[in-house]
């Protein structure tokens, strides 16, 4: 079985056995995958080894694709190994990263993952934590309730991939034909994105995003980021807290 789900952003009770009966007789072997925002390596404390060994304990494999609400530096902290066909960070025993331009096969169908997306609640700016003036700036911005993050520490520039993970996807996608089942990102391709209307504006990876779904036969495309669960055309799906088994 897999299931999937948009984002978490740390906040696991979706997954109880009260929120999430199905998971009853579901094992290891089974997949529940997150659109990114999974934000259970955020800040490498306490509350981030509890959550992972809680998630760790569920009677199902927890997958993830980065967001644009993931701590980058520590993530790439973790070893890259092969995993059903593409690349993983292993968290934890059964807790995994499912990098980006990656084509999987998971239970006889095959997902090409893309994670990451652009910080849109970050509109009063990015604080630098080694600039002088830090400590007065971080008054002011908590002061006027303002939407701002700080780099290294709730913001990262590698939120958006780089040249050579878009040239990997390219490459994969390239390696199975333009045709996988499903497409796993956080963000939408920029035509879909502004069917969904609101504060968010194209960049690099949307466009990216966007040569993918001209270039690529699919049967759906899940997303998140949106925080919204809804059916648009085309099979693409996007996902919040609602939770959809894959057949
Ligand atoms: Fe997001």
């Amino acid at each position: 079985m897999i299931y999937a789900t948009g984002d978490t952003h740390g906040e696991f009770n979706r997954f109880t056995k009260a929120n999430f009966p199905e998971r009853v007789g579901m094992t290891k072997e089974d997949c529940v995958l997150i659109c990114g925002d999974f934000g259970g390596v955020w800040d490498g404390g306490k509350q981030d080894r509890w959550n992972l060994d809680w998630l760790e304990d569920l009677p199902f494999t927890v997958l993830f694709v980065s967001g644009n609400h993931e701590n980058i530096d520590l993530l790439e902290q973790y070893p890259v190994e092969e995993w059903r066909g593409g690349k993983v960070q292993r968290i934890r025993p059964h807790v995994l990263h499912l990098c980006r331009g990656q084509v999987f096969e998971l239970e006889g169908r095959t997902f090409f993952t893309m994670g990451g997306a652009s910080s849109h609640d970050a509109t009063d700016g990015i604080l630098e934590p080694d600039a002088p003036d830090y400590r007065s700036q971080l008054k002011w911005m908590r002061w006027h309730n303002a939407r701002f993050r700080v780099n290294h520490i709730s913001w990262w520039a590698r939120e958006l991939p780089g040249p050579e993970e878009y040239e990997e996807a390219r490459r994969n996608l390239e390696r199975v034909g333009h045709r996988v089942n499903f497409v796993i990102t956080h963000c939408a391709p920029t035509s879909v994105q502004n069917l969904l209307g609101g504060e968010y504006v194209p960049d690099a990876l949307t466009d990216f995003l966007e040569e993918v779904r001209r270039t690529t036969r699919f049967d759906h495309w899940l997303f998140g980021h949106y925080h919204d669960n809804r059916n648009l055309d085309d099979g693409f799906v996007l996902l919040w807290e609602q939770m959809v088994r894959i057949r």
